[in-house]
């Protein structure tokens, strides 16, 4: 299938300031200089948020985490739990096409897709609610044929009983997710053939269509605003460091990522072409400088700049090639970061009161 970024794009993304709070906090499960490994949940609750991921919102997930833009559009073209064109209001129902769920009646789904919703899959259905599309084993092939539907599946469908369903969507309600024949989980249907005292009944159903019962977190968006944000480590200090290391192992001495190793770090001249800008103990009264405005830094990336004595426009413009190269050099987990994203030419303009494009688009989202 071919996945590209849809022809009509909006001008500007932006979490709300509780998922921006929720995205920084996934941000922190990360060693150091591994921030990257957030994309999937970030990219996530920007769907979440919006119902779609449009190029505006990969490039600011790609922002906070430093990772090139290609590097996230990478991820979200991949993966089709990733919609990359706008989606039904209420819900976007992927059907699985796949063998165990095509022999079982998948291809009536379709039909009933078609009828109710759109005659093709990720046109948006007249009243604006629904849509749909077609995808790849969804891994409950027990329970063919199956749904996805926001973030349940619906097990074990017949045309007429997801038919009812998606009235039921259309009408406001949320049918309870799992399987629709009676099945509790994936036993056989004629009950337990074996492990016959095994006790299920403690829960009215299966335990994630219970979950998905009880936190009614189905289809529905997701602003930051719901609680629990599960993100427990939150007011925790973050899992960024590791027991100081001393010992040199097969030649190579593990950089001590202590509170207090990380807070300044030691700089080095590594070679003669290399000159170390000049650097401020703190801020001016007014306060530092927004760095981020500069493409390319995120907000790792300004907190090291800062450790390193870096808070204004104007210390970056003055950088000569050897400072550069100084700088590039000691970004570490960043190395090379300023000359390939050009910060000196992008601080001269916003040093003298200017705007980049970026930071333009920044200052709007
Ligand atoms: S074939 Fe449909 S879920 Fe596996």
């Amino acid at each position: 299938m071919l996945r590209r970024l849809h022809h009509d794009q909006p001008d500007h993304f932006a979490f709300t300031p509780d998922n921006q709070k929720w995205a920084e906090a996934q941000m922190t499960k990360y060693p150091e200089g591994r921030q990257a490994s957030a994309i999937i949940p970030l990219l996530w609750r920007a769907q979440e948020q919006e119902g779609w991921l449009s190029q505006r919102a990969i490039e600011t997930v790609a922002e906070m985490l430093d990772m090139a833009y290609i590097r996230a559009l990478e991820v979200a073209t991949f993966y089709f739990m990733f919609q990359l064109q706008p989606v039904g209001s209420v819900a976007h129902i992927q059907i699985c096409g796949t063998t165990s769920c095509m022999i079982c009646g998948a291809e009536d789904l379709v039909a009933v897709c078609k009828e109710k919703i759109a005659p093709k899959p990720h046109q948006i259905s007249a009243d604006g609610k629904l849509s749909w599309e077609e995808v790849e084993c969804l891994g409950a092939c027990s329970n063919a044929p199956m749904a996805q539907i926001g973030k349940d599946y619906y097990e074990d469908l017949t045309a007429e009983k997801f038919g009812q369903m998606i009235d039921d969507f259309r009408a406001g309600e949320v049918p309870v997710p799992g399987p629709q024949n009676g099945r509790f989980a994936s036993e056989p249907l004629k009950g337990l053939s074996s492990l016959e005292g095994f006790d299920s009944g403690k829960t009215k159903f299966n335990a994630s269509a219970q979950l998905a019962t009880d936190l009614n977190d189905t289809v529905k968006r997701i602003d930051g605003t719901e609680v629990p944000l599960l993100t427990p480590w939150q007011g925790k200090p973050a899992n960024r460091t590791s027991k100081p290391k001393t010992k040199a192992k097969q030649g190579h001495v593990e950089a001590d990522r202590s509170p207090k190793a990380t807070a300044k770090p030691e700089l080095t001249s590594a070679s003669p072409t290399q000159k170390k800008p000049r650097t401020m103990k703190a801020p001016r009264k007014a306060g530092a400088d927004d760095l981020k405005l500069i493409k390319g830094v995120g907000l790792k990336l300004e907190a090291l700049l800062q450790s390193m004595g870096f808070y204004h426009f104007d210390q970056i413009a003055k950088w000569s090639a050897d400072e550069i190269a100084w700088v590039d050099d000691n970004l570490e987990g960043f190395k090379g970061r300023v000359s390939r994203d050009d910060w000196v030419s992008q601080a001269k303009i916003l040093a003298d009161g200017g705007e980049t494009p970026f930071s333009a688009r920044a200052k709007k989202s």
